[in-house]
């Protein structure tokens, strides 16, 4: 074989080479590369937050969590949800120190007026991992930070309604959620202020509710009973108005009572609706979960997150409540 020949035949066989060599890795590279088919999925739960409410079921936290789960697809957030089936402050706590335990990345709960909830948050800073309050604030607990109601103010605003629709000497009897809970007290203080300085307002008993409806009844029923000259009534929590008015229907020729109650649920409405009771406080429970979930992400990102974020509180009356039509939270 010729010069030539060998190294012609050398050169097709050194290209060939290279040739096998490039449709190796290009044939290989596609057969064995998989795209994370979820790679999007494992952004979106990259933060997992713990929202522990109050009550689980109960339509007013069934919004809050609505708002969180919502702001947290949108965030690439996971939120577990937690809350014992009927309100109970200890079952809160224990269910708050397990998802520290746990290491979510943040917590969303209620501020609870308690020395362990004041520990555990201190215990959750010390993990990293911050707690947002909602609905409920303890400020000097050291959570990141409060979105809700403020509560003082609303109780004031349900206290100057009752001062200017009613006329004369009034005796209002209370219909409150709890009476450890921080935001029913606020409410209840905010509303006694206003209505005792005008010296013509007294309030004569505080009934509780345990933030059920039945319970609302019930002590609407005991209010009446035992304070049988009440000429209005106010229903410091979601449940209370539709029980209130369940508890006036049991006493016979009750009067035309003035009735103020708490929040915007279904029921509620109906209630202004058709007149049985006369005003409500319109809180923003949507909102209040959304924007917990929203400064979680804000957090993760180093951005500023204000300490205190309160929603809106307006007063609802019967003509609104119809005119509106119901109520977007
Ligand atoms: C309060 C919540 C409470 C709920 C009960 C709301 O008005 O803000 O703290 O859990 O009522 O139904």
């Amino acid at each position: 074989m010729g010069e030539r020949r060998k190294r012609w035949m050398f050169a097709v066989f050194f290209i060939g080479c290279l040739a096998s060599l490039a449709a190796t890795v290009y044939f290989g590279t596609k057969a064995f590369y998989v795209e994370p088919v979820n790679s999007e999925e494992n952004e979106t739960y990259q933060t997992r937050v713990a929202l522990v409410m109050e009550e689980a079921g109960n339509p007013y936290w069934e919004q809050i969590k609505e708002g969180a789960v919502e702001a947290g697809e949108e965030a690439g957030i996971y939120v577990e949800t937690y809350g014992p089936s009927k309100a109970n402050k200890n079952e809160q706590l224990e269910t708050m120190n397990r998802m520290i335990e746990s290491n979510v990345d943040a917590i969303i709960t209620q501020g609870i007026d308690d020395p362990v909830f004041q520990e555990l948050v201190q215990k959750a800073l010390e993990k990293g991992v911050p707690v947002i309050t909602v609905d409920s604030d303890v400020p000097e607990s050291g959570r990141r930070a409060y979105i809700g109601t403020d509560n003082y103010e609303a109780g004031v605003l349900a206290g100057e309604e009752l001062l200017q629709h009613t006329e004369g000497i009034q005796h209002v009897g209370i219909v409150s959620g709890s009476a450890e809970t921080v935001n029913q007290q606020e409410r209840v203080e905010g509303f006694r202020n206003t209505v005792e300085a005008s010296g013509r307002v007294e309030i004569k008993d505080i009934g509780y509710s345990g933030i059920s409806e039945i319970g609302a009844a019930q002590a609407t029923y005991s209010l009446l009973k035992e304070e049988p000259d009440i000429t209005a009534l106010y229903g410091t929590s979601a449940l209370d108005a539709v029980g209130i008015a369940q508890g006036i229907e049991e006493i016979e020729g009750a009067g035309d009572l003035y009735v103020i109650g708490f929040d915007t649920l279904p029921e509620t409405v109906q209630l202004l609706e058709e007149g049985t009771i006369d005003a409500t406080v319109r809180q923003h429970p949507v909102q209040m979960g959304e924007q917990a979930v929203y400064d979680v992400a804000r957090l993760n990102q180093q951005k500023h997150v204000p300490a205190i974020q309160h929603t809106d509180t307006v007063i609802w009356r019967s003509s609104e409540a119809a005119r509106e039509g119901g109520a977007e939270q």
